[in-house]
């Protein structure tokens, strides 16, 4: 039984390096967004609206362990899941933790071509002042980051391919 964590800030490509590992391995694939988007018949953008943060983070919480019963999967995970509660130890008892690693240059150039209004944290920022946010959230959220099993910093093709041979290698 394998299942495997993609973690890394917004913007790092869990998803569709997600999509990609899953279909070449016959894997699941779930992405935690759309599973608690599914779960409360709301939009993440809604739930920061009208929640806030704080209630987001327990609902996040709540559909980690959730999708954290699944197996042969590979689970995308919001940006900020790792950095809450104990979410990155248990991420760790679970299954293979994997940080897609991205500079925030890099970051911040993906983001500013990305449907911000899919990413409340940073829907109304542009330029300078989404450049800042993100290097200094990146710098605090590396500390979670950093505790997966393996990070990786290739293209799609390569990383796809890294982990392929790290879940083999299982
Ligand atoms: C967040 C990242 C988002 C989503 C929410 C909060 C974050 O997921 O969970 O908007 O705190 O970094 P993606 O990393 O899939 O964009």
């Amino acid at each position: 039984m394998k299942r495997v964590f993609l973690i890394g800030y917004m913007g790092s490509g869990k998803t569709t390096i997600g999509k990609l590992v899953a279909e070449k391995l016959g894997y699941g694939f779930v992405d935690m967004d759309a599973h608690i988007e599914e779960k409360y018949f709301n939009t993440i953008s809604n739930i920061f609206a009208e929640l806030g943060e704080e209630q987001f983070r327990l609902m996040e919480q709540r559909c980690l362990h959730e999708v954290s019963e699944f197996e042969d999967v590979i689970i995308s995970t919001g940006g900020g899941a790792p950095c809450f509660f104990d979410n990155m130890e248990y991420m760790k008892s679970q299954g293979l933790t994997i940080y897609l690693k991205l500079t925030a240059a890099e970051l911040t150039e993906r983001l500013e071509a990305s449907q911000a209004n899919k990413r409340p944290l940073i829907a109304g920022r542009s330029g300078e002042e989404l450049k800042k946010f993100i290097a200094d959230g990146l710098a605090k959220r590396e500390a979670f980051y950093l505790q997966a099993a393996y990070a990786l910093s290739g293209g799609i093709d390569e990383t796809v391919n890294e982990i392929c041979a790290l879940i083999s290698r299982q």
